[in-house]
């Protein structure tokens, strides 16, 4: 982890310099005063999982509201929790998710809950009550789980847990499902408001008080509590959705997916996503408590892990003029590795996603601008520059300024990895686009990568 350390420096500001043509195509906004309509980010169902680096829904908002029309198809190839698939159903389009991160499967049927009846909280005292009957058992395929738990708390998890595992996959069951992913963080001595596990002693001098007290009282309350406010949240969602139900669209959600050599099953009107950070965050490994309880084994961690944004080698070396300059001012070998790797991959994931646009789709591309070594690297400007030489036309980059942003639960960051503004990149698919398409299917599949096919996990002599 030093190496992450030293990463990504903040104190030498230096850029590659560039002719800017594109940089007059700039507009400042705040996204949040241009969606006053949702005042409240975590909104409806938008808050019911925790997710590290979530879209704030009025970027999705807007993107929706300005360069796609009712019943469009939109496709996010970086889903994460699932914001774009929220924001397309409430606004009456479709989407289609893929997401590296299976987690996006447990989250997507409560966040956009299609049920057309009022959900009841007798109904889910009841299934809670029987959960504390439980004699059912489940216990993590986790090696290190005993690390984490002391036994008494572990014992009762893995009862409740074994109670859900049990019971049919109705929307109840759900419900207490993701109230029981924050309560086994709570009683872990996980930290709670980092991303990545990480045993603290604050934490285990908490567990350690909290044992004295009315400790399973607690966690009970705090389950049934949880899930109370999750299924209020759903019927919000529904009543707010009633009106529109014969407009309302769908959403296909495919978690556990690499974007990088996924196939996208339809045409799509627009593209709208948020790829990952160019430094370490580690989307698989920050959830992997969630994982294991939710049924995952190791090996499928270890294996998914290995295929993250920038873990991986690259397997082509993505060139445009500012990456060039970039690569030029890099002295470090292992950082010309995470660059090439974070570019070959992230832009195979976009093109993935981006050959299945329509003629005169949007592409609507969310990044920052972080620092490699103390160089700036302008993620849409060498986006801009590799679509552009590809039959895109450049439209436009609104900049908003970033003033707190939550990174994850409360953590609040002022400026995440040095950055001060993020970046909506919007390019538009022109005809000739086919063309392009094409040429890389084929010239892929002459360098021996099936373009549609899943591949199996590569060296990763990137990390
Ligand atoms: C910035 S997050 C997206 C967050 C999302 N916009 C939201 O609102 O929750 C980037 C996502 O890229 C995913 N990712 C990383 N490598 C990937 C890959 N090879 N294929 C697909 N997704 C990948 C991570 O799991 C993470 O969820």
């Amino acid at each position: 982890m030093k190496e992450q350390l030293t990463l990504f420096h903040t104190d030498t500001e230096r850029a590659a310099q560039t002719d800017d043509p594109a940089s007059n195509k700039i507009e400042q906004v705040s996204f949040r005063e241009l969606v006053p309509e949702i005042s409240n980010t975590g909104y409806l169902t938008h808050a019911i999982f925790a997710y590290p680096a979530k879209f704030i829904p009025q970027v999705v908002r807007y993107a929706i509201t300005t360069y796609t029309k009712e019943g469009n198809w939109i496709v996010d190839p970086f889903a994460g929790s699932g914001t774009v698939g929220v924001e397309a159903y409430l606004c009456q389009r479709n989407a289609v998710l893929f997401d590296l991160n299976p987690l996006l499967n447990h989250i997507m049927p409560l966040k956009v809950y299609r049920g057309k009846e009022i959900l009841s909280e007798r109904h889910l005292h009841k299934l809670l009550d029987g959960m504390r009957e439980s004699t059912h058992r489940f216990m993590p395929a986790w090696s290190n789980v005993a690390y984490w738990y002391t036994p008494e708390v572990l014992e009762v998890l893995s009862r409740y847990w074994g109670f859900i595992h049990n019971t049919d996959n109705e929307i109840y069951a759900t419900i207490i499902k993701s109230a029981l992913l924050k309560v086994s963080k709570r009683f872990s001595y996980t930290e709670d408001r980092t991303p990545k596990l990480a045993r603290s002693k604050r934490k285990l001098k908490a567990i350690e008080e909290l044992l004295k007290e009315n400790w399973k009282q607690q966690l009970e309350e705090m389950t049934r509590s949880l899930s109370l406010k999750t299924l209020k949240d759903l019927n919000d969602f529904m009543i707010h959705t009633q009106p529109n139900l014969e407009h309302l669209g769908e959403v296909e959600f495919h978690g556990g997916i690499d974007s990088s050599y996924a196939s996208v099953p339809r045409e799509c009107e627009a593209l709208i996503t948020s790829p990952p950070y160019l430094q370490a965050q580690e989307y698989i490994r920050s959830t992997k408590m969630d994982l294991f309880w939710l049924g995952h084994t190791e090996e499928e961690i270890r294996e998914l892990s290995r295929l993250e944004i920038p873990y991986r080698k690259a397997d082509r070396l993505i060139q445009t003029e500012t990456l060039e300059k970039i690569r030029k001012m890099l002295t470090r070998d292992d950082l010309q590795k995470r660059l090439d790797s974070y570019f070959c991959h992230t832009v195979n994931a976009l093109e993935n996603s981006m050959n299945r646009l329509r003629p005169n789709a949007a592409a609507c591309i969310f990044v920052g601008n972080p620092r490699v070594d103390g160089i700036m690297v302008e993620l849409w400007r060498i986006l801009a520059e590799y679509f552009t030489e590809r039959g895109f036309v450049f439209e436009k980059v609104y900049e908003d300024k970033i003033k707190a942003r939550k990174l994850f639960g409360a953590r609040k960051n002022k400026n995440p990895d040095g950055m001060k503004s993020e970046f909506l990149l919007v390019l538009r698919k022109n005809a000739i686009c086919q063309t392009f398409a094409q040429q890389r299917e084929s010239s892929l599949q002459d360098e021996g990568f099936p373009q549609h096919v899943s591949r199996k996990s590569p060296d990763s002599d990137a990390s």
